[in-house]
């Protein structure tokens, strides 16, 4: 059994405000086999934005990024699976939304992607920008311990509670 990897991934507020688009991108993600271990609706605070994109701050785009993230609320989840950050990023797409539309149009940039900034989802880049971004988003996640005690439990057995967009094991 080869392990789980988790990765932090936001969907963007211009998605949320399309329940058709937030839907769609939810079955990519089911029927891509993330499981979705943890999952909430957030307006993003302005000081959760600044120490999320801390490495951006001196970047061009940096004041519409924060103020398009705080801008009404995301949908953020932590998605579990073997290559997770690899294969979200590879759904997500090119960064750029022309760059999307160009080289990857059915990928999630590709399709449901503004504008650069209002790119639809986010994904970390690595297992430590994983680990931190999880941990801004849900403080009272121990990370540590869900690879010892849950993340045997998140090979078989689960349920999608379809309602809270989250994927429940059998004992709790
Ligand atoms: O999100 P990703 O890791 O693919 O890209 P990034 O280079 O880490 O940039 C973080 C976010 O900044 C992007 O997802 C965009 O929302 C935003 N951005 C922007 O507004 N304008 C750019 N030219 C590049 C990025
Ligand atoms: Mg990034």
């Amino acid at each position: 059994m080869t392990a789980l990897q988790l990765t932090l991934a936001i969907i963007k507020p211009h998605v949320i405000k399309n329940p058709f688009s937030l839907e769609a991108i939810r079955n990519i993600i089911v029927s891509s086999n993330f499981k979705v271990v943890k999952s909430k609706r957030k307006h993003i605070t302005p000081d959760e934005a600044e120490m999320f994109y801390e490495e951006h701050m001196h970047k061009f785009f940096y004041n519409r990024l924060i103020t398009f993230m705080t801008s009404g609320p995301s949908d953020v989840y932590i998605l579990a699976k073997e290559n997770a950050i690899k294969d979200w990023r590879t759904l997500m797409g090119p960064t750029k939304v022309y760059k999307a539309q160009f080289e990857a149009r059915e990928s999630i940039r590709g399709k449901y992607g503004f504008t650069d900034t209002r790119n639809a989802t986010h994904g970390s880049d690595s297992p430590e920008t994983a680990k931190r971004e999880i941990g801004i988003f849900f403080p009272e996640f121990d990370y540590e311990g869900w690879f010892k005690t849950e993340e045997p439990k998140f090979h078989h057995n689960l349920k999608l509670d379809k309602m809270n967009f989250v994927h429940v094991t059998d004992n709790r």
